[in-house]
């Protein structure tokens, strides 16, 4: 099992659905191939939210190679995907882990792959790939990492849609004194490695953007933030932990009391309902440019 267990990617699933940039899909939908099985390669894919949010949108035909380093996580993609196509109407054939619909029209099959991207970047099996793909992936990856896929998806002039990467930006209602300093900690906390080197963390879509320019791409950006909700108390509980967690690993031991204490008080305002987190994030298209 690795930091991002099944548990942790439901929860999250509400607020990364409602925070997706809709138009970015359908600004891409025009640029890709007609009537041809669209190959897409979905980075990082954990049990499938990126496939379950686009697939509908994109529509037609679609064959999804999922990749993951995460075993546990691709043994519960094509449940995960069989409960969420049954949800939104559409019909799942177990054999050919198919998923089919009328309205929207859709045939999209899926193929869960066990990948260390950080390790086999090299061998990314990137060719006869029409769409390159990834949720809450890029701001743990390193500027290194980041620039190689970007080459690799340049040379064979393959759109790129990336969704929901931290951009560094955490706004609390109520605000607390000390919010500024902890989320700057967790910022820092951020660029530790995550198996790809130095994590770009907050960075990343920016660098990816620039990237993407530098090689031909045109490249569209949008704000994808997550907005908690006062009743989604589980998220919110779970975020705080986690950022007082890394924010005390970065700081001082002069300052262990107060990030604990603010961890207390934030966490009695979400059990009361009183509070409510937003969470920066951005979702980048990058579609390559006429020759
Ligand atoms: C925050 S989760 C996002 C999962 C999914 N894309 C989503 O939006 O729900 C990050 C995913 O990246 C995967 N991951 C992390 N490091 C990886 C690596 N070196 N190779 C392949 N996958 C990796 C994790 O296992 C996890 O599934």
């Amino acid at each position: 099992m690795g930091d991002f267990d099944a548990d942790w990617l439901r929860l999250r699933a509400p607020a990364d659905r409602r925070a997706r940039a809709a138009d970015l899909p359908l600004l891409l939908r025009p640029q890709l191939p007609k009537g041809q099985m669209l190959h897409i390669l979905d980075l990082g894919c954990g049990t499938g939210s990126n496939l379950h949010a686009l697939a509908p949108v994109l529509g037609g035909a679609q064959a999804w190679l999922c990749l993951d380093a995460d075993a546990d996580l691709l043994d519960r993609l094509a449940e995960e995907t069989q409960a969420w196509a049954q949800a939104s109407g559409f019909d799942w054939d177990a054999t050919d882990r198919r998923v089919t619909g009328a309205e929207p029209d859709l045939t999209c099959t899926l193929a869960p792959r066990r990948f260390d991207l950080a390790r086999d970047l090299d061998a990314l099996p990137i060719e006869g790939i029409g769409l390159v793909t990834a949720s809450a992936l890029l701001d743990l990856v390193s500027e290194t990492w980041l620039a190689g896929l970007v080459s690799q998806c340049a040379k064979v002039r393959v759109p790129i849609l990336t969704a929901l990467t931290y951009d560094g930006r955490v706004a609390f209602e109520p605000a607390l004194s000390l919010d500024r300093e902890v989320i700057e900690a967790v910022n820092r906390h951020q660029g530790r490695d995550k198996g790809f080197g130095p994590a770009l963390g907050p960075s990343a879509n920016g660098r990816l953007a620039i990237l993407a320019a530098a090689r031909g791409y045109w490249v569209e950006v949008r704000t994808s933030d997550w907005r908690i909700r006062r009743s989604e108390r589980e998220l919110q509980a779970a975020l705080i932990r986690g950022w007082s967690r890394a924010a005390r690993e970065e700081a001082p031991a002069s300052d262990q009391a107060g990030i604990a204490h603010w961890e207390a008080v934030r966490l009695a305002a979400v059990e009361r309902g009183c509070s409510r987190i937003n969470v920066g994030h951005r979702d980048l298209l990058a579609i390559p440019r006429r020759a």
